[in-house]
């Protein structure tokens, strides 16, 4: 980690990057903060180092200072990142403002929810792999509950609206579509959905009590609109249809084990980005492991921090 003016001195797991390497560390002033929906705020802070680099699916160690309760900070998605003029006509070196948008759970967030606009917090980061996704027509994103927040940029960025991150990036082959479908108690809770309409992202609704969309689950939504599996195992679903898909998720695990399995039912690619808790969010605490497969038919405890939090779906022991 390296803050504006040091080098890096976080250590890299043995033969992988480590993004805790080059995240900042960083004091950081509250420009907005709103509620959004129920239970649901968006805060907007001026971090120039971590918007400028963030991708889509990096998170950020956010923590509130002067304060032993919470001590630790939380992990939060990079929900989106802004440029501002700064003379007011257009012009000055631009301000980078990064936004998230959390719900309000328990010590941490109810805490957070009253820092008021001006004041500032703690934050470390970008952090965590982000998604990379291959070149693909259609990207469909897989939202439970708050995992919306890891995949905004990732639809922009797939219709080739937005570029994020450094420009020396690699940026990925756009796709000719991106739909949202994005699962929630009740309708009170889709906080956002209208930046997912404005990207151009096709959204689809489910929720548990019908107030909006179509009432059960996202698997549910998802049948309705892809389909059932065919009824063979191994899936005969091996279609130019199919292999155009890609899946990325975020949401609750049991949400996601569930859109793993439907979309290994239809051999349809997967990436998931997983919210297990977290201490340090660079490597060293192990508050994060995740079940892992090797490849070899075992799994060892992976640290979603710095070798994820976004994995291939089908090497999650879930
Ligand atoms: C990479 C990453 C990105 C995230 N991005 C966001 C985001 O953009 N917005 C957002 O609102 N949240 C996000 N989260 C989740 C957020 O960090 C946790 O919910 C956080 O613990 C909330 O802090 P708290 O003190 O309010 O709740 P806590 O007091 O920490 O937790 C309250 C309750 O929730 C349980 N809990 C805590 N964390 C989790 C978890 N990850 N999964 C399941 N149960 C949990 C605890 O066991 C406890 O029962 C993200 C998590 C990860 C790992
Ligand atoms: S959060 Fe500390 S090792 Fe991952």
């Amino acid at each position: 980690m390296s803050t504006a003016t040091s080098s890096p001195v976080a250590a890299s797991a043995a033969g992988q990057p480590c993004y805790a390497d080059t995240a900042a560390f960083t004091s950081a002033r509250i420009v907005t903060h709103n509620q959004i929906a129920d239970n649901t705020w968006r805060l907007r802070l001026d971090c120039p180092a971590i918007a400028a680099a963030a991708i889509p699916g990096q998170f950020a160690m956010v923590r509130i200072p002067h304060r032993s309760d919470p001590l630790l900070a939380r992990p939060l998605a990079v929900y989106d990142t802004f440029f501002e003029a700064t003379d007011g006509q257009g012009g000055g070196s631009p301000h980078r403002y990064a936004d998230f948008i959390y719900a309000v759970h328990g010590r941490f967030t109810t805490a957070l929810r009253e820092i008021p606009v001006g004041q500032e917090l703690i934050v470390w980061g970008p952090l965590g792999n982000g998604f990379q996704i291959p070149a693909v027509d259609h990207l469909v994103l897989v939202a439970g509950g708050i995992g919306q927040t890891a995949l905004l940029g990732l639809g922009r960025e797939q219709l080739g609206r937005t570029a994020y991150g450094p420009a020396s990036r690699l940026r990925p082959t756009p796709s000719t579509r991106v739909t949202c479908c994005w699962g929630a108690r009740h309708a009170g809770l889709f906080g956002g959905i209208e930046d997912y309409r404005a990207a151009g992202i096709e959204v689809h609704q489910a929720t548990l009590d019908g107030s909006a969309g179509l009432r059960g689950t996202v698997v549910d939504l998802l049948d309705s609109l892809f389909g059932p599996a065919a009824p063979t195992s191994p899936p005969a679903v091996d279609t130019p249809a199919t292999r155009s898909l890609h899946v990325a998720c975020c949401g609750p695990d049991p949400m996601m084990a569930a859109v793993a399995r439907w979309s290994a039912a239809r051999q349809i690619a997967c990436d998931v980005s997983l919210e297990a808790p977290m201490a340090c969010g660079i490597g060293i605490c192990f508050t994060c492991v995740a079940r892992v497969r090797d490849g070899s038919g075992g799994w060892d405890y992976r640290r979603t921090c710095i070798e994820g939090p976004v994995f291939d779906a089908s090497r999650i022991e879930w």
